[in-house]
């Protein structure tokens, strides 16, 4: 596990964006990014209530640091126009006000975020309100409660981790050729006996797993990007698309050694499981119900947006460009359009070419359909990022202000295409 880091008895968050070398499966130590430490940062306890925090930048290029899931004003965001330059610290006092939820932070420098995110600036954050025993869930940091960052990483011959992508993978996005889990390859997660929560984040740039365990048990989805569920909903396979998040109870009482596997097509594994019959099982049965609201936003909407997630071959072509949504390519001087504070808005998404994940700031929202039909049953929660097949809907209210200095984002989390200008910003007012 990521070390932990708990704001909750001094409501103050320190981090220090610094720089390092990592050696990954036994391979060369090689220049890698971190969170007060080599490659990625601590899993962040936080609770309703201030928030003093301070990003420290010591690297030699600005950062950012999003907060992707809080729902803080623009100003406390993180997004690009934050940016923190080198040797510079950003301090925003923020006010912490939302359901538990497995949220997480990375850097947001436009045109830099995929190779920054790629190198290691990015971590976990638990938002909680400390009654995960009332609803009967796990929650002992890294014995029943796992949090896993799974991430692809390409790696050339000689052991080195790389980025270099060519036009192809800003097309398809960067993908990797081994799977990290909290940066680690072929890491093991032994676990009691029982009944076991893993907060699964995908932290990749690109790609999309489908995951499921390969001595077919279940997963019971107990919680989306943005919160629980009423009540479990049990899972065969779980697709996890770039920025999502999805925490699933996985039943260990009889042994064995399952796999978490991906991709039943063109199955690959992902993370080896244990048990350890020694290890305290605290949790041994499944809760019926947990207290997720249901997300009813229906019969407040004031504006219908529509979306078209571009990815045009001839931009292309003509020397990169081509990414774009509405035609437009992301520009930070340009406010696509302005929201009315605390109303409901209905945006109807549309991927071209291939499926993007799609993600707006400052906001959960609902899936209302996907593809004409219903969502898929791990799009039913609160979420804040939904792949779009061909076409979604969504539902949000905007309950939180930006301003035109630090509007919020909307775009694609393939960074490849966020970087190349699949994103767009809007103030809330
Ligand atoms: Cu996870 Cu705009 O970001
Ligand atoms: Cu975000
Ligand atoms: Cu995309």
């Amino acid at each position: 596990m990521p070390p932990l880091l708990d704001t909750r008895d001094t409501g103050r968050l320190a981090l220090t964006a610094t720089s390092g070398s990592t050696a990954f499966a036994g391979g060369p130590g090689m220049p890698t990014a971190g969170f007060n430490q080599a490659y990625l940062g601590p899993t962040i306890l936080m609770q309703n209530g201030e928030l003093a925090a301070e990003v420290k930048n010591t690297l030699g290029e600005p950062i950012s640091t999003h907060w992707h899931g809080l729902l803080v004003p623009g100003e406390h965001d993180g997004g690009p126009h934050l940016a923190i330059a080198p040797g510079a610290t950003w301090q925003p006092e923020m006010s912490i006000g939302q359901d538990p939820a497995t949220i997480w932070y990375h850097s947001h420098i436009h045109e830099r975020t995929a190779e920054q995110v790629y190198f290691g600036l990015a971590g976990v954050i638990h938002v909680t309100d400390g009654q995960d025993d009332a609803r009967g869930l796990p929650s002992t940091y890294g014995l029943d409660d796992l949090t896993l960052v799974l991430q692809d990483r390409r790696f050339d011959a000689s052991g080195r981790m790389v980025y270099d992508p060519s036009m192809m993978d800003i097309m398809h996005g960067f993908a990797g050729n081994r799977m990290l889990v909290n940066g680690q390859v072929g890491a093991t997660a032994v676990v009691p006996q029982g009944i076991v929560r893993l907060r699964l984040l995908n932290g990749s740039n690109a790609r999309i797993y489908t995951l499921y365990l390969d001595d077919t048990r279940p997963m019971h989805l107990v919680a989306t990007d943005g919160g629980f569920l009423p009540a479990p909903v049990a899972l065969d396979v779980l697709r996890l698309a770039p920025g999502e998040r999805a925490e699933v109870l996985v039943d260990f009482s009889s042994g064995g050694t399952p796999v978490l596997m991906s991709d039943p097509g063109q199955a690959y594994g992902v993370l080896q499981f244990a048990t350890d019959s020694a290890l305290s099982a605290r949790i041994t049965r499944l809760p019926d119900q947990l207290d997720g609201a249901p997300a009813d936003l229906s019969g407040a909407e004031v504006a219908t947006r529509q979306f078209t997630l571009d990815m045009g071959m001839g931009g292309m072509m003509m020397g990169g460009g081509g990414f774009a949504i509405n035609g437009r390519p992301f520009d930070m001087r340009r406010i696509d359009f302005e929201v009315a504070l605390g109303s409901v808005e209905r945006w109807q998404i549309r991927s071209t070419m291939v499926a993007h994940p799609f993600h707006v700031h400052g906001v959960r929202f609902r899936a209302v359909t996907e593809n004409g039909g219903p969502p898929r049953p791990e799009n039913t929660g609160w979420k804040d990022t939904v792949l779009v097949p061909g076409e979604a809907e969504i539902l949000a209210r905007f309950d939180q202000p930006a301003s035109r200095e630090t509007p919020f984002m909307f775009h694609c989390h393939i960074l490849e295409h966020e970087d190349a200008g699949m994103m767009g910003q809007f103030t809330v007012t």
